[in-house]
C-alpha cells in the first residue's frame, strides 16, 4: 500500500488519499462569478482521483481582485456558483476546498497571457478593463512598472479582517469542507509579513511581531468563522528568496503562532513578493520538489502538518516525500493541467490499483478490459 493512497483526516475532514489539487486561478470569472469554464475545469480535476480539490483563490473584497477574471467571495450572491463547484467536487468523491485571499498591492493586473503586468490604456481600450489603485502594507509598488499602492490605514486593516471573516463564512455556506487563507505570493497578507513590502512604523510594521499582527488577526477571524469541524490551512511564501526579506526562520516562528490560534496545516510555497507570482524571473531556483525543504522544516520545527507543493510530478517522488516524513499532503498544480487524471495514473504507477478500480466505473470498466483483466463472472439475474 502506498502512503500517497492512505486516507488523511483533519478535524471533520477525511481525504480518501493524500493528493490535493493546488489552487489555480483560471482568470475566467465574470464579476467574481464562476463560469462554465470553472464547471468544466473543476469537473475534469475532480474526477481525476485526488483526495481534495482546492478551488482557486477567491477574493474577499472587490478591490482585492488581482485581475478582472478572479473568482469572488465578497458577496453572498457568489455563494450559489461556488456551491455548485463544491457539490461537483464532492459528487466526484473528493473533498471540496477553497482558498480565500486579497491581492493587496498586486491588484489591477493583466491576466498572465495578456501581459502579466499592471493594467494600462490598451487593456482599457481593448477589453474595457480600467485600472485601480491597490492597498498595501506600505506605499511601495510591486516593481517599477507598477503604480504605488495606498498605504493601508488602521481602518482598512479592521475592514480587511472583517472581509476575511465574511469570506470564510461564505465558504462554509457554499459547502466547502476545507478552507485555506492565502498569505503567499506577495498578496495583501504576505505584503504585511515581508519587510520588503512592509515599512510601516505603527503597530503593524517594524518588528516581526508587529508585521505578523494583521495576518494573525485575519487568521483568527477565519478560524472563528469556520467553526470546529472545518480544517484551516494557511499558504505561506516560506521565504521571499531576496536579500533583507522574509526567511524560513520567520516562517517557523509565524507557523508557531498560527498553530496556537488553531490553524491546522501549513501549505508551503515561496516567493512572489516582487513581480508577478508567475514570473519566470524568480529568486528561488526551481527544480523537482524545490519547496519540500520548507514543508519539512516547518513540520519538524513546529510540529504542525504541512502541504508540499512545487514541481512534484513523479508519483514515486510524491510517495517518498510522505514516507520521509517531510509533508502530510502533496499538492499537484500544473501537472494536473497536463494530466487531470494524475492521481488515478499515480495509483496505477505505484501498483495500488492494477485493476482500475479507483477510476469512475464508466471509464475504468473499459480500461481494465483493454488491459486484459477479465470481467467479474456474471452474477446471474434472478
Ligand atoms: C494557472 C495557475 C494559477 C495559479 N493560481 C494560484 C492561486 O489561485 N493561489 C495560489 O496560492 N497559487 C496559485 N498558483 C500556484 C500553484 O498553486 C502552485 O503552487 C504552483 O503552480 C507550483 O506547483 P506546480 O509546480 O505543481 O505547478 C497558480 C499556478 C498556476 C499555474
Amino acid at each position: 500500500m502506498a502512503t500517497l493512497f492512505t486516507p488523511y483526516e483533519l478535524r471533520g475532514m477525511r481525504m480518501p488519499n493524500r493528493i490535493l489539487i493546488s489552487p489555480m486561478c483560471q482568470y475566467a470569472a465574470n464579476e467574481g462569478f464562476a463560469t462554465d469554464w470553472h464547471t468544466g475545469y473543476i469537473s475534469k480535476v475532480s474526477y481525476g482521483g485526488a483526495g481534495c480539490v482546492m478551488v482557486e483563490v477567491s477574493v474577499v473584497e472587490k478591490r482585492g481582485r488581482g485581475t478582472y477574471g478572479d473568482l469572488g467571495i465578497w458577496d453572498d450572491a457568489h455563494i450559489p456558483g461556488l456551491r455548485a463547484l463544491a457539490t461537483l467536487i464532492e459528487t466526484a468523491g473528493s473533498v471540496p476546498a477553497i482558498q480565500i485571499g486579497h491581492a493587496g498591492r498586486k491588484v489591477s493586473a493583466q491576466r498572465p497571457w495578456e501581459g502579466n503586468g499592471p493594467l494600462g490604456p490598451r487593456d482599457a481600450r481593448e477589453r474595457g478593463e480600467l485600472s485601480w489603485v491597490g492597498v498595501g502594507a506600505s506605499s511601495i509598488p510591486v516593481d517599477d512598472r507598477w503604480v504605488p499602492p495606498r498605504e493601508a490605514t488602521e481602518a482598512d486593516i479592521d475592514t480587511f479582517v472583517e472581509s476575511f471573516r465574511q469570506g470564510a463564512r461564505r465558504a462554509v455556506q457554499a459547502g466547502f469542507k476545507f478552507v485555506e487563507l492565502h498569505m503567499a505570493h506577495g498578496y495583501l497578507l504576505n505584503s504585511f509579513l515581508s519587510p520588503i513590502a512592509n515599512q510601516r512604523t505603527d503597530a503593524y510594521g517594524g518588528s516581526r511581531e508587529n508585521r505578523m499582527r494583521f495576518p494573525l488577526r485575519a487568521a483568527a477571524a477565519v478560524r472563528e468563522a469556520l467553526g470546529q469541524d472545518i480544517p484551516m490551512s494557511v499558504r505561506l511564501s516560506s521565504v521571499d528568496g531576496l536579500e533583507g526579506g522574509w526567511t524560513l526562520d520567520d516562517s517557523i516562528a509565524f507557523s508557531r503562532e498560527l498553530k496556537a490560534i488553531g490553524v491546522d496545516i501549513i501549505d508551503c510555497s515561496s516567493g512572489g513578493i516582487t513581480g508577478p507570482a508567475t514570473a519566470a524571473r524568480v529568486a528561488i531556483p526551481r527544480g523537482p520538489g524545490y519547496q519540500v525543504p520548507f514543508a519539512d522544516a516547518i513540520r519538524r520545527e513546529v510540529g504542525i502538518p504541512t502541504i508540499a507543493v512545487g514541481l512534484i510530478t513523479d508519483p514515486a517522488h510524491a510517495e517518498s516525500i510522505l514516507n520521509d516524513g517531510k509533508a502530510d499532503i502533496i499538492a499537484i498544480g500544473r501537472q494536473a493541467l497536463q494530466d487531470p487524471n494524475w492521481p488515478l495514473n499515480a495509483a496505477l504507477a505505484l501498483g495500488v490499483d492494477a485493476e482500475f478500480n479507483k477510476w469512475p466505473v464508466q471509464h475504468g470498466w473499459w480500461l481494465a478490459r483493454r488491459a486484459g483483466i477479465p470481467p467479474a463472472p456474471w452474477p446471474g439475474n434472478t
